[in-house]
């Protein structure tokens, strides 16, 4: 069978695999290549256990890989063949020199520029799907155009809004495809061209096009307008403990304000995941870059919320459990940033965790599906403890927890048994429909749950007998 169009995907990650397994669903006519460094990421991608769980792409995955849509490593071939490249390869946030830890380190995919030019032999039209730096398609413009060999490549910024738990259904539904071009002939004919992708199953009105720095600048703010309502709320909860006010009574009313929207303003234990806090300092950066310090500093200021939000959650736990939680036991319920991903990049869980092992607490952790992460997130949290004074003589590590200071424990009946405190960070709706009584009875007494995502029911917990501290609203102990 011959197709249409031939695509390429260079980065088979929570982005370019949902998204290419979309577009190799709703356009048969398209053949799609998605490659990756990683032989091992292919290998999960050509097997029955796809490295990434997200509801509804098994299922498309199944009906599409060896029909119209592939996954290799043979990266040169597919971009000798491709007429179309979408580029999602990371772009973690910098470690070291300058702009370490705002800006976005872009060395991942300045290889893949070179890397393009040096395969290409004919012309192509190359799309950014990761997230980038506002001009980074200048960047790469420079790279492709630098080969002086006879061949076209047309840059296009199309950014990715989809969030991680509903990604399949954020590809087939978007609130709209945006995609950046130069405003040349061949800009907007290479935008056309990607238009008529989309256009197979995305409404014509919905597919917006904008000039390249418009699209590129569009994802940073789009993630940082959404954190900044997360934060709002987030600061006000902190003023709710305070008073007799009730945070979830505040977010529906001020939702209900048809101006300011219902969405993003539940209250938590802070926002975590691959984007936000990225995106955020990498706007801070660029504004700091152009002098332009009050842009800079406001938005600062959401990230920085966020971390009085987490922070405030572990001293609130130290705080309520008289002040010290050395050699108690915490379970914490949840670690992936938010329910129905195994996703823990950025997860406010990580934070929390360090600072109970800190405070030499022994920390079980649970969940559905991202304690493989966990493990790797945690990774030297013995060194921390060790660090921390511990690991030597009279560490009091041994008192039957097995000396490990953290355990990652798929049952959570299991991970609360005999633990003082239960902490639950993550909103996965199972957890609410728990056996409390089951769990009050095995448990130290007296009995906390701290719940970081108000999702419980917390007068019948208090009534089972628990000490329940949500956030922003009033607490429920029977201390007098
Ligand atoms: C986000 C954007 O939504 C998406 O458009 C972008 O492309 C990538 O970043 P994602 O990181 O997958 O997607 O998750 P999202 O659902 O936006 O949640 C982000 C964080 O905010 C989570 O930790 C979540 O628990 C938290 N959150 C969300 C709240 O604390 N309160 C809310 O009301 C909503």
């Amino acid at each position: 069978m011959s197709f249409k169009k031939n695509i390429l995907c260079i980065g088979a990650g929570y982005v370019g695999g949902p998204t290419m397994a979309v577009i190799a669903k709703k356009c048969p006519d398209c053949r799609i290549v998605v490659v990756d460094i990683s032989a091992e990421r292919i290998s999960q991608w050509n097997s029955d256990n796809i490295p990434i769980f997200e509801p509804g792409l098994d299922k498309i995955i199944k009906e599409t890989r060896g029909g119209n849509l592939f996954f290799s490593t043979e990266i040169e071939k597919g971009i000798k063949e491709a007429d179309i490249i979408f580029v999602s390869v990371n772009t973690p946030t910098k470690t070291f020199g300058e702009g370490a830890g705002m800006a976005s380190d872009l060395q991942y995919w300045e290889k893949t520029a070179h890397t393009i030019v040096e395969n290409a032999e004919s012309d192509k039209i190359i799309v950014e799907k990761s997230t980038l730096p506002v001009r980074t398609a200048e960047a790469m413009e420079r790279i492709l155009k630098a080969s002086n060999r006879n061949i076209k490549f047309e840059v296009l910024s199309n950014p990715e809004f989809l969030a991680e738990g509903t990604a399949i259904k954020d590809l087939l539904e978007p609130d709209r495809v945006l995609i950046g071009s130069h405003k040349t002939e061949e800009g907007l004919k290479a935008a056309a061209t990607l238009v008529d992708i989309y256009a197979h199953w995305v409404p014509k009105e919905k597919i917006i096009t904008a000039n390249l720095w418009s699209a590129e600048l569009s994802k940073l703010v789009a993630n940082a307008f959404l954190a900044q309502r997360i934060s709002s709320i987030n600061s006000i909860s902190a003023l709710c403990e305070k008073t007799d006010a009730d945070i979830s009574e505040i977010s529906y009313a001020v939702g209900s304000d048809s101006r300011i929207g219902s969405k993003f303003l539940k209250t938590s234990v802070g926002f975590g995941g691959s984007c936000f806090s990225k995106d955020i300092l990498n706007l801070v950066y660029i504004a700091q870059s152009y002098n332009l310090k009050e842009v800079a500093d406001y938005w600062e200021m959401v990230v920085k919320m966020n971390d009085y939000q987490k922070r405030r959650f572990v001293q609130k736990i130290i705080k309520e459990m008289f002040n010290t939680v050395a050699n108690k036991k915490i379970a914490l319920f949840g670690f992936a940033f938010k329910a129905d991903t195994g996703d823990t990049r950025d997860s406010p869980a990580i934070y929390i965790t360090k600072k109970l092992v800190e405070e030499r607490a022994f920390v079980s952790i649970t969940d559905p599906k991202a304690l493989d992460n966990a493990r790797k997130d945690l990774e030297g949290i013995e060194r921390l403890a060790a660090e921390n004074g511990e690991g030597s003589g009279n560490s009091g590590i041994a008192d039957g927890h097995g000396g490990e200071r953290v355990k990652l424990v798929p049952d959570p009946y299991e991970a609360a048994r005999d633990a003082h405190a239960i902490a639950l960070l993550t909103e996965w709706v199972e957890y609410k429909d728990l056996d409390f009584e089951k769990l009050y009875r095995s448990m130290k007494k007296p009995a906390f749950i701290f719940d970081g995502r108000n999702i419980l029911d917390h007068k019948k917990l208090y009534e089972i007998g628990f000490n329940v501290y949500p956030i922003g609203m009033s607490h429920f102990t029977h201390f007098e």
